[in-house]
This record gives structure tokens, sequence and C-alpha cells, in this order.
């Protein structure tokens, strides 16, 4: 059947706003009743390592999952881009999986490493989109994101998705690993199940994102800060903007801020910071006040602990639901999606079709 944009006047608009509802199916899916729906095949007890490959959008749901299979599972995780791993002919421990993420299931630089690791790894893992792709049939085991089509060239329903199948990998390497309790797994399940209403709300910012987004589509940089699992974050939120908008924008590790791009802080320069109110967040505000004494103009995308404490000095604030913490980056990605949406409506460029960009990269 032809996908339509069903009222909304580009398919990426439309796909920022299925989110709750695609995101719903894949919880279905995957975490029916109190069960982990996963192959028994995808044992991670004994495992030495995870590697993680994958290109775009996709790496940026790697860097966050890398995060969650240490954290939740002990599960040493390598990440790569796929154009990288494949030519530096990584040693692989035998007793590792590899798992590649990709919404065609066809990017030729990811099926390139996924052929380089079938001989060398235990298990080959597909998270992809399009169940029928090259990706998923030459894998061992395939998982379907069940994110429906999705036509936009900026990846965005893929992308939460994406990290949601990723989740709940971890959430099964946790409990196969012995580290997660039974009532430790049960508080995450709630968790994610929370998730679609928490993006409903997270989408009804979209007017005040739209204001926002007339200041920020004058500016030539912005930079996107995060820490822990908003720092790959923060790296999706530039490349969305960078992609749409044309704008050039630079997503940074929060600590690494003195480290390099704090030279580039003027009045003119926006600063989005991605800051839940978790573990790290004062040391992300410690950063943040770094920027704000230099006068850059910073947005502070949080929850309502986080922006009472810390936006005094704040160009402007986004608030969005408290959500625990592993998986705010799901959360998270839909103001980010939002900036960029509206950014780029707002300097008139073709959202769905930016120039010199492809959806699916099948050449080198
Ligand atoms: C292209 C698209 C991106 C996508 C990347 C990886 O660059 O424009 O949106 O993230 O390819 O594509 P894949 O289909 O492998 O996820």
């Amino acid at each position: 059947a032809r996908v339509e944009k069903a009222g909304y006047k580009h398919f990426m608009a439309k796909e920022i706003a299925e989110q709750p509802v695609v995101l719903g199916d894949a919880l279905a899916h995957y975490l029916p009743e109190d069960r982990i729906n996963l192959p028994e095949t995808l044992d991670f007890t004994d495992l030495d390592r995870l590697t993680l490959v994958a290109c775009g959008t996709a790496f940026y749901a790697c860097s966050v999952a890398k995060y969650w299979f240490e954290q939740i599972a002990g599960l040493p995780c390598e990440i790569d881009v796929a154009s990288e791993f494949r030519y530096r002919e990584p040693p692989l421990p035998a007793k590792s999986f590899a798992v590649f993420v990709s919404q065609s299931g066809e990017t030729a630089d990811t099926l390139a490493a996924l052929r380089y690791c079938r001989e060398r790894v235990e298990r080959t893992v597909a998270v992809v989109n399009v169940a029928t792709s090259s990706i998923a049939r030459e894998s061992d085991v395939a998982l379907p994101i069940l994110a429906g089509v999705e036509v936009g060239v900026a990846s965005t329903k893929a992308f939460t998705c994406q990290l949601l199948v990723l989740a709940v990998m971890a959430l099964k390497a946790g409990v196969d690993r012995g580290r997660l309790t039974p009532d430790a797994l049960a508080a995450h399940v709630e968790a994610l199940r929370h998730l679609p209403g928490l993006m409903n709300a997270a989408l009804s910012l979209a007017p005040q994102i739209g204001k926002l987004a007339e200041q920020l589509s004058q500016a030539q940089d912005i930079l996107f800060l995060g820490r822990g699992s908003m720092y790959p974050l923060a790296l999706e939120g530039a490349l969305k903007l960078k992609e749409i908008s044309y704008i050039h924008a630079e997503g940074y590790a929060a600590g690494e801020l003195k480290h390099g791009p704090i030279a580039l802080i003027d009045r003119t320069v926006p600063v989005i910071v991605l800051a839940p109110h978790d573990r790290l967040f004062d040391k992300t505000v410690s950063n943040m006040q770094e920027v704000m004494a230099r006068h850059g103009k910073v947005l502070l995308i949080s929850d309502a602990r986080g922006i009472a404490s810390a936006s005094e000095g704040s160009w402007a604030t986004l608030k969005l639901p408290e959500v625990p913490e592993p998986f705010a980056p799901i959360l998270y990605a839909l103001p980010a999606q939002l900036l960029a949406y509206h950014t780029a409506i707002a300097k008139g460029t073709d959202v769905d079709q930016p120039r010199n960009l492809a959806k699916s990269v099948t050449v080198e």
C-alpha cells in the first residue's frame, strides 16, 4: 500500500507524531504481559562482548544502547560506524554477538560489516525496520523494530523503535547475566511501558518549539550538549538539525566542552542542553553555567525538577515529564526531532528530501 502523508505537511511530521503508536506496537510485541519476547538463541549469559555496528542515526541508537548494555547487564560493549569497522579488520572474541542496526537493512557498509562478522562471532543479530531486507536475511537472528514505513530521509520513528528493541535486549542480557532482580526488571519494564504516554506529552511541546525554532533558524552554529546516555542523543540532535536545516550543528559530551567547543561560544551561539534531572544533572549544569558565563544562549531541555533548580540565566526551557533514568533518551529524542523539523520549516528547506542526502545508502 502507498504510504500517504495523512493530512501532515511532511512525512517527517507524520513520522514524528506516530511515535507513541509505533512504540506501543513494538512494546506489545517485545514485552507482552510480564515476559521478554526475544528468541531463546539470544542468550547473553556467557558472552565476553557485544559489538554494535551501524551508520548515521542507527549508529547513535547503538551509542545509546552501549550505556544500557554496560550499566544494566555488565556486558562489555563495542560500537562503531560500519565504514570504519569493516576496514579496521577488528579482532572479535568468539564468545560474542554482533548486532547490526539499520532502518532500511540495505546500507552497504553495514551489510559488509555483517558479512565480516558472520564467521567470527557466535551470533549475528539484525535490528531492522524492513524485515525482508538483506541485513535481516543474512543475519542469524532478525528483530523487526515495527516502526512501519519511514519515508522522511531524516530518521525519526525508526530511531526510537531501534532504541526500544535495544533496551529490551539489554534487559534480557541483564536477566541472563544475573544482574537484574525480578523487581528491578519489573521496574524497567514498567518504565518502558510508560513511554508512549510520555511521548504524547513531548509532542504537545510542538507550538513552543515552533517559536524557539524561529530564533534558532537565524543561527550559524548550534551546539548540543549531553552527558551519559544523553551524549549520543546530543550527537543525534545535531545530526538531525544539520541534515534538514543546513545549520552547522555539533553534539558534544558536556564534559568535553572545556576541551574545545567553549572557544565557539558567544551571544550568537545557541547551546541546547539535554539534561534530565538524573545523577549526572549537577555535572551538566556546571557545564551549562560555563556557557552562560560566556553569554551563550542556553536552551535547557529537562524535567520539572531540573528546570526549577537550574534554569536561571537560560534563554529558554522545554519541560518534559520525568522518565526513569536509563530510558530518558527515548523520550528526549522527540524534542530534538521537533527542533530540527521546525527550524527547517522556518528556513524553508525541503524537509523530506534534504539536498545531497539519500534515505538509504546502498553504495560505499
Ligand atoms: C542514511 C539516512 C540516515 C540513516 C543512515 C543509515 O544516511 O539518510 O537517516 O540513519 O542512512 O541508514 P539505515 O537504513 O542503515 O538505518
